[in-house]
């Protein structure tokens, strides 16, 4: 039974953190104001990954992953064809990291970690996608210096007067330069993206190149995009068009043995009069009704995402012929429990997905099947609807 998952579905956090834009300015000219880049950030949600091992047996490959981590509030999973579980992690004999492993099997299309930690709302969040093809043994180190924080100025969260504009410097310094192809054959792509909202229309702001975005902060040259570097300075126009939400600095690290890294770090931009990233009782969904497709014989992946305030809940119902609504057995969320209760970051972008198996039989009159999804702003006492119709196809 073959998955189509891959065309028409990104993994569900992906998706919500990189549906985001990104665009970067260089002022030179502000260069010189940049001392206070010395202090670094003193948010402490370090942790690295060491290791990656990947050895066959005869129902699946088992990794072993060994990390280290100084964060109070590490999260960590590991999904195979996105169902993610929490591991149990035990010390290594060596002391100060942590060692896992589990089976994927071999047909397993999807294979991923994922590590949150998070202070506030910001947030450092680590996916890696494991390389499932294959059977032979492999040992992949990962250089902790290679992936090293993009440093934020101010660190946390970059707060504005009603009516002034904002100013966010960022250091793109990376120890290991991989811009170019190394000797190594390890590949670097960096970039940030908004998901922001406009407080006085209470839209959304995130279309890659959009004139809305570009009119708010000026887009780079296009060579520039995935290969930002040194010292750059930010300044949204906030004065004309006051905005809050998120930015996202994404690396992206393709390591010889083909497995790859995403590392984002989520920073929250508002104006000082608003609590946090989005204004109070917002929620945004991208659309109220959307039309999806599923071949007979196939298993599709259907999702709904939001954005909000401060979301307390996301569910998904199939609406029956009759009008009444049922449970959806294979409704997952986008991440186990463990890191929506670390807050920040979780509260804002929530996704819920499940699957529909596209069977001919008993409800061969049944071409669409209809499904509702939900948020709630419990604080708010607010929601927002999303209903995706799937049509059944040849
Ligand atoms: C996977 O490998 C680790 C480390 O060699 C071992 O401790 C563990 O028992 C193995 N797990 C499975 C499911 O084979
Ligand atoms: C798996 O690896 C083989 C050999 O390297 C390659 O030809 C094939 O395209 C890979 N398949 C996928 C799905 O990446
Ligand atoms: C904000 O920036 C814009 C564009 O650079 C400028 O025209 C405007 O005067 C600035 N507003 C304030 C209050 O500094
Ligand atoms: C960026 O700023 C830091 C700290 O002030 C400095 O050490 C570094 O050399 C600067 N980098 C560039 C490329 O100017
Ligand atoms: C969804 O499909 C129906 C029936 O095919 C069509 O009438 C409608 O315009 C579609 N809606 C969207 C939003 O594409
Ligand atoms: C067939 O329809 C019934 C009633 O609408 C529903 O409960 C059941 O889940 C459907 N089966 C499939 C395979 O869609
Ligand atoms: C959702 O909000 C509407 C008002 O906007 C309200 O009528 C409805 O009862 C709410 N639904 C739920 C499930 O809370």
């Amino acid at each position: 039974m073959g998955f189509s998952l891959s065309q028409r579905a990104l993994v569900v956090l992906a998706v919500i953190i990189c549906t985001l834009t990104q665009y970067a300015k260089t002022q030179s000219s502000q260069e010189a104001q940049l001392q206070a880049w010395a202090s670094s950030p003193e948010v402490k949600v370090g942790y690295s990954v060491q290791l990656i091992e990947r050895n066959p047996t005869i129902d699946g490959n088992n990794f072993t992953v060994t990390y280290t981590s100084e964060a109070e509030n590490l999260a960590l999973a590991y999904c195979i064809n996105y169902v993610c579980k929490v591991p149990e992690t035990r010390r290594a004999r060596s002391g100060r990291s942590y060692i896992f492993s589990f089976k994927v099997p071999h047909d397993a299309t999807k294979s991923l970690l994922l590590f949150s930690a998070q202070k506030g709302d910001y947030q450092r969040y680590l996916w890696i996608k494991l390389d499932n093809n294959g059977t032979e043994s492999l040992s992949q180190t990962v250089d902790s210096a290679e992936l090293q924080d993009i440093l934020i100025n101010p660190p946390e969260e970059a707060v504005y007067n009603p009516g002034e504009n904002v100013t966010v410097k960022v250091g793109f310094q990376y120890p290991i330069d991989h811009n170019k192809k190394s000797p190594m054959n390890t590949r670097r792509e960096v970039f940030w993206r908004a998901v922001l909202c406009d407080i006085k229309k209470q839209k959304i702001l995130k279309d890659l190149w959009s004139r809305d975005l570009i009119k708010l902060i000026p887009l780079p040259p296009e060579k520039e995009y995935k290969n930002l570097k040194g010292n750059r300075t930010y300044i949204i126009k906030t004065s004309t068009r006051p905005v809050s939400g998120y930015l996202q600095f994404a690396q992206k690290l393709t390591l010889p043995s083909n497995i790859r890294l995403w590392l984002s770090q989520l920073y929250v931009v508002r104006p000082a009069n608003q609590n946090g990233p989005y204004p109070d009782g917002f929620i945004w969904t991208s659309g109220s009704y959307r039309n999806e497709s599923c071949k007979y014989g196939q298993t599709c992946v259907e999702k709904c995402s939001f954005i909000g305030a401060d979301l307390t809940g996301v569910d998904v119902k199939e609406v029956l012929p009759d009008g009444t609504e049922g449970d959806v057995p294979t409704k997952r969320y986008a991440a186990p429990v463990i890191f929506y209760n670390q807050g920040g970051f979780w509260n804002h972008l929530k996704a819920i997905f499940w699957w529909v198996h596209a069977q001919r039989g008993a409800n061969d009159s049944q071409d669409v099947l209809t499904y509702k999804c939900f948020a709630f702003d419990r604080t708010y006492g607010n929601n927002k609807t999303e209903v995706v119709q799937v049509q059944l196809t040849d």
